[in-house]
């Protein structure tokens, strides 16, 4: 990752898919990933940061994605490091008046939605998400207008005006049992925006599924020819995989999750060396649970590229001590949702929240199909 304050610059281009719902207009993202500080300048910043915690009665919340500096903060402080979906239901059920969340913005309106009376800051509003940002409201609801027979599910990575049109909110922690329970109902489904995990869910559920185009930009790097060479050459290895990468990464995994069902494969599998496809953040969070294990990150280029992506999400790395420190006492970075949004986008939320309440799985989906 560029360890620069200027702006990078994220080019990424969006491939023609033969079910797309409509175009994918979106190229480019800008991401400012900050300047890492010294050792010392960490711990400063961490200590300010947790009695500004304290003064302002706030609690942080924190994605696996973001600098193993915040997780930790985030922990020490009485806080959470979770996926997306056990950051929703903690910033909702918890006492504090000020919800800071380090991750990306939907997970910020996210629990603004939820918890409308309670201030939510950010460390840096400009963090986004390529599904997000690849998913428009107007197109989307013409999508949706064009299609009204179908149940409309969307993925937690999308904005409030897009949760606001759907049925249904799923994270990757719950998406294919909420898809396998509307099929059973005689639902068909209109699914947006990631069509990896779309397509991963249509082949376990075989609901029927029309997709939205969109993707992650770090998932879709990893690459399978180069995943079975890693594996090739450590035979004993485990392939574990978030559901956002595309089908012929998924094809090799041994399990399949989401942030939270890969680290409970990898601490209940008895494999001792793990090759994993998602961001690298969760690196932090595997080595640190299983001392004894190895993790390998999965390839995102072959010998012959002239370029090899980070797998690190370039819009989680614009989270900072820094930045945190700086909020916490301006209180400035607020996340705001129009009440009456707020309460549209509620609905599916809630609607999974529910659901969820009622399962114990936290995500693990075992792959049948792998060797
Ligand atoms: P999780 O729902 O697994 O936390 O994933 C969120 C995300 O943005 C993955 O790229
Ligand atoms: Fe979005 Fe991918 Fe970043 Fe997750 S890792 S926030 S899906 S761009």
């Amino acid at each position: 990752m560029n360890a620069s304050s200027q702006p990078v610059r994220v080019d990424y281009e969006l491939p023609d898919f033969s079910r797309v719902g409509a175009a994918n207009s979106v190229q480019h993202a800008w991401a400012r990933v900050p300047v890492q500080p010294s050792p010392e300048e960490s711990a400063a910043l961490k200590s300010r940061i947790a009695e500004l915690l304290r003064q302002k009665n706030a609690v942080l919340v924190a994605h696996y994605y973001v600098h193993p500096d915040l997780q930790d903060l985030a922990e020490a402080t009485g806080g959470l490091v979770s996926d997306s979906l056990e950051m929703a239901r903690f910033g909702r059920d918890h006492a504090a008046q000020t919800l800071v969340v380090a991750g990306v913005r939907f997970m910020g309106e996210t629990a603004k939605i939820l918890s409308p009376y309670k201030t939510v800051i950010v460390p840096e509003l400009e963090a986004t998400c390529s599904l997000d940002l690849g998913c428009p409201t107007d197109a989307f609801t013409a999508f949706c207008d064009a299609h009204p027979e179908r149940t409309v599910v969307v993925y937690a990575n999308t904005s409030a005006a897009v949760k606001a049109r759907a049925d249904w909110m799923v994270t990757s922690g719950c998406a294919l049992d909420v898809v396998r329970h509307l099929k059973d109902q005689g639902k068909k489904i209109l699914w947006a925006p990631d069509r990896h995990l779309g397509a991963y869910i249509e082949r376990e559920t075989g609901a029927d599924m029309l997709m939205w185009n969109g993707s992650c930009i770090v998932h879709d790097e990893f690459k399978a020819f180069e995943l079975e060479a890693l594996k090739a050459a450590h035979p004993g290895a485990k392939i574990l995989a978030h559901p956002e990468s595309p089908a012929a990464i998924l094809a090799l995994a041994d399990a399949i999750g989401s942030t939270s069902g890969i680290l409970k494969a990898a601490r209940e599998m008895e494999a001792t060396t793990f090759i994993v496809a998602t961001d690298n953040g969760l690196m932090h969070k595997l080595r640190t649970l299983n001392p004894g294990k190895t993790f390998i990150e999965a390839p995102t280029a072959g010998n012959s590229a002239t370029c090899k992506s980070c797998a690190h999400c370039p819009w989680m790395a614009m989270n900072s001590l820094q930045g945190l420190a700086e909020v916490l006492e301006s209180g400035g970075n607020q996340i705001e949702v129009d009440p009456s949004l707020g309460q549209r986008a509620r609905l599916p939320i809630d609607r999974m929240l529910a659901f969820t309440s009622q399962k114990t799985n936290a995500g693990i989906i075992p792959n049948i199909g792998a060797a």
